[in-house]
């Protein structure tokens, strides 16, 4: 790749889904996005919001309740332990060949993720983070019931992950079927995110044509202007009038806000503000040279705010550069659009692209 094409990414480098679009046009930090919706992209405001009440349990991507019951906070601490034993020991496995990035992305790298991680698992658990099963809930409940009678056992040949280990040991049926739950939505969520975010950044390095020299901070340059988690939401709906446990917590914080308004925080747009950022439209993996805690960034937030910041964030990004390490070290590159690669509008948000592999 050229070192000397412009660094900037061009708007036409990508197309974003129309509703994306809309929102990136928006000029002013606060704004209705629609009937019921307010958009938010102001730092101070957003952390407001954040601070007004806690997230609500069925608000929750990966911990939101399962088989009728809540997680017990306990049950949610040894599944991100799990997992980020997993992760340890897939970085210290040899990963699967590469020529297996070959095709469409973001699929192609959830799917080979999935193996590199998950795919020691004994049938029928490995079942649960297969892409086809995972697509299908008549497929998912019969995997279920699957892994609930047959969890694996422990042995001398054991190769289960730690993930697979709670469901084996879980201590009743409940237990087990949460640990089911658990091992779909976290397998789900690293993976999928995983692969969103090395796509983002595959399709940056071509779009701008810069080499990558660095590799992290090109990730977490690809967090600010790519962000995978790039709206966060909060329903209005659970208002009840007002109080501390629902949207009406929300109606005093600004004028537009209404009570009962859903709020959607964007640090898309928080990521583009030129008040935090010099040429903020640029893809500079160099500003976060020397960077030690870029979360500390005011005006960034790839991993959420406290009080609910993501719990696997510290998995990725080392995850994420593994992973693009290999393929980069394997010859892979973006084989097709050369520009204007579609955004669709998902809950992650990632650039669609046909990889190869190998000069
Ligand atoms: C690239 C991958 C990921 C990204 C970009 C990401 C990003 C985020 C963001 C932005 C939030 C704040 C959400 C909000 O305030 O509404 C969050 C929260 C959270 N994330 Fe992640 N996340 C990723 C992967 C994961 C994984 C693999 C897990 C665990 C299995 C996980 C567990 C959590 C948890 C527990 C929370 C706190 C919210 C809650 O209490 O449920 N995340 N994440």
């Amino acid at each position: 790749m050229p070192e000397t094409a412009p660094a900037t990414v061009r708007e036409h480098s990508v197309v974003y889904a129309p509703r994306i679009q809309d929102l990136l046009a928006r000029e002013t930090k606060v704004f209705r996005a629609d009937a019921r919706t307010v958009g938010v992209s102001d730092a101070h405001l957003m952390a407001e919001i954040v601070a007004a009440r806690p997230v609500l349990s069925h608000e929750r991507s990966v911990y939101k309740p399962a088989a009728g019951a809540e997680i017990p906070h306990d049950s949610a601490t040894r599944t991100i332990r799990a997992l980020g034993q997993d992760v340890t020991a897939a970085l210290r496995t040899p990963p699967p060949p590469v020529r297996a990035l070959a095709g469409p992305w973001p699929a192609a790298p959830t799917t080979y993720l999935r193996r590199w991680l998950f795919g020691s698992d004994p049938l029928p658990v490995s079942l649960l983070a297969r892409r086809g099963v995972t697509r299908s809930d008549v497929l998912s409940r019969l995997v279920d019931r699957a892994v609930t009678t047959w969890p694996g056992s422990a042995g001398p040949d054991d190769t289960a992950t730690a993930l697979a280990g709670l469901i084996r040991g879980a201590a009743d049926p409940l237990e087990r079927q949460q640990a089911i739950a658990m091992y779909r939505r976290a397998s789900a969520t690293l993976c999928d995110g995983v692969a969103a975010l090395a796509g983002n950044a595959l399709w940056l390095l071509h779009a701008t044509g810069r080499r990558p020299d660095d590799l992290t901070a090109t990730l977490w340059e690809t967090l600010r202007l790519l962000p995978p988690a790039w709206m966060l939401y909060r329903n209005g709906d659970d208002a009840g009038g007002g109080g501390t446990d629902g949207g009406g917590a929300y109606a005093g914080l600004h004028p537009e806000i209404r009570p009962g308004d859903n709020i959607a925080l964007l640090p898309l747009l928080m990521h583009r503000h030129p008040d935090h950022w010099t040429d903020p439209l640029e893809f500079r993996p160099d500003r976060w040279a020397g960077v030690a805690d870029p979360e500390k960034t005011p005006g960034f937030m790839p991993f959420g705010f406290d009080g609910a910041r993501c719990w696997a964030k510290h998995l990725i990004v080392p995850l994420a550069d593994r992973l693009l390490t290999v393929a980069l070290a394997h010859g892979l590159a973006v084989r097709s659009p050369r520009q204007d690669a579609p955004v669709p509008l998902r809950s992650l948000l990632a650039v669609r692209f046909t990889a190869s592999v190998g000069a």
